[in-house]
């Protein structure tokens, strides 16, 4: 791979933006048709559903879930979605082989706090699919427990190609490029700076809407994101629901050849469909893709003194089941003021029996003065110590308390109840940094 290389047809791999409309809320049940009185009235499977159209319906949750958990939804489409033949494991060699699941047993796992500079933008073409790349997780998708962290860089469009995902929902953080999310259920336009969420099991294709693209991806195999409690907060605060954005029905009627790649238990299958699985003329549920800009979230921080913990970021979680404790929690660090008085402003050195995975959309971390880049990866495991490097600390320490805005930045962090085990690719990628540790190396004694 070519650092910052060009690749060769960008302009055939980039398509066109497009003006969207959206449906707004979070968890509701929401109702869409591409075609009007696609969508049957008032029961889920007429005799012959209108249009022509098949019924379908796809669940996000085991039905018997409580109200507040139960996912679904009714699809009506040109064809069911069980008329395709056999799935064959997809062959190494065309795409980069570097997708890993469950269990994360391949390579040792070190204590070692690890951080990595970005993977490049490959020469050759690469899609969505073929660029996605593990560099760490836990758990097992058999288990619905855990997530896999992967990167993507791609330089070209899926046309002919989808993909779904049985092994989890999958929650994508463009760093680099916007990307249009054609889905089942409609499309969706994510540029960096926003996430798009795509429920466990739907079908979609990727568009590069820049001609190259990286993001990471969170595959959550537990329970699906959701909005946290907000306690003490009260009823507003955080990620506000409404500005959660979910697809109008949209749909490809488009005979002949393509390929459906599904993950399943870790492994890429593909089998060759005749038609597009994107064939969904109306719908209604709330199993849904979405999408959210993270500039709509409603920072709340100290006004007195102190930096409370760093669960006041969190946009969305996946619970483990133990009260409180997250499969995963999705936290960011956006454009902030740090006001607090008397106070060690940026995070604070610490050991956490949680597990932390953090990313960098843009600008610059508060916790650390440089090394850590846009596209870049940290991983902080159980209870190894950890927090702002020399630079910070000797500034921060030091530097007269005047209110003070951060701005031009986005981070974010996946943390999680079970330690990120990095794979072997991400063990031996030369973007590994060596010499991470020097970081936290030349503090002082100041003892007196
Ligand atoms: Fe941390």
């Amino acid at each position: 791979m070519d650092m910052g290389a060009k690749p060769k047809s960008t302009r055939r791999s980039r398509i066109a933006r497009q003006k969207l409309a959206y449906q707004r809320g979070f968890g509701n049940t929401f109702s869409s048709e591409a075609v009007k009185g696609a969508l049957p009235v008032g029961q889920n499977s007429p005799q012959r559903a209108p249009r022509g159209l098949y019924a379908e319906g796809v669940s996000g949750s085991a039905f018997t879930a409580p109200r507040a958990e139960n996912l679904n939804a009714w699809l009506y489409k040109l064809r069911p979605s069980a008329m395709h033949g056999p799935y064959a494991p997809v062959a190494g060699g065309k795409t980069a082989g570097l997708l890993r699941s469950g269990p994360f047993d391949e390579a040792k796992t070190p204590p070692n706090r690890l951080r990595w500079n970005p993977l490049p933008i490959p020469a050759r073409p690469t899609d969505f699919i073929d660029g996605l790349v593990t560099m760490a997780g836990s758990g097992d998708p058999a288990a619905h427990s855990g997530i896999g962290v992967h990167v993507y860089c791609a330089n070209r469009s899926m046309t002919d190609r989808y993909f779904h995902d049985a092994d989890g929902e999958m929650m994508i953080i463009p760093q680099q490029g916007g990307l249009l999310i054609f889905s089942e259920l409609g499309k969706i336009q994510a540029e960096p700076g926003e996430i798009a969420v795509v429920p466990r099991g739907i079908k979609f294709k990727v568009g590069l809407l820049d001609g190259a693209a990286r993001g990471y991806v969170c595959e959550n195999y537990g329970a699906p994101f959701r909005l946290p409690e907000l306690g003490p907060i009260g009823s507003q605060g955080l990620a506000q629901k409404r500005d959660f954005l979910a697809p109008v029905a949209a749909f490809e009627d488009r005979s002949g050849k393509c390929e459906v790649v599904a993950k399943f238990l870790g492994n890429l299958w593909a089998a060759e469909y005749r038609h597009s699985p994107l064939d969904v003329v109306a719908w209604h549920g709330n199993c849904v893709p979405y999408k959210y800009d993270l500039a709509r979230f409603m920072v709340i921080n100290t006004v007195s003194f102190d930096h409370p913990d760093p669960s006041i970021f969190t946009v969305l979680t996946s619970p483990s089941g133990q009260p409180g404790v997250a499969n995963c929690d999705f936290v960011i660090f956006p454009p902030r003021w740090m006001v607090a008085e008397h106070s060690f402003r940026p995070p604070w050195f610490h050991r956490n029996v949680m597990s932390e995975l953090m990313g960098l959309v843009h600008g610059v971390y508060d916790a650390k003065a440089e090394g850590f880049l846009p596209g870049g990866i940290s991983i902080h495991n159980c209870l190894q110590g950890h927090g702002p490097d020399v630079a910070t600390f000797d500034k921060a320490s030091a530097v007269d308390l005047q209110p003070h805005k951060i701005e031009d930045t986005l981070a974010f962090m996946w943390e999680s109840k079970f330690v990120f085990r990095p794979t072997k690719f991400a063990l031996g990628a030369p973007q590994l940094q060596k010499n991470y540790d020097a970081v936290w190396s030349g503090f002082r004694k100041h003892f007196k």
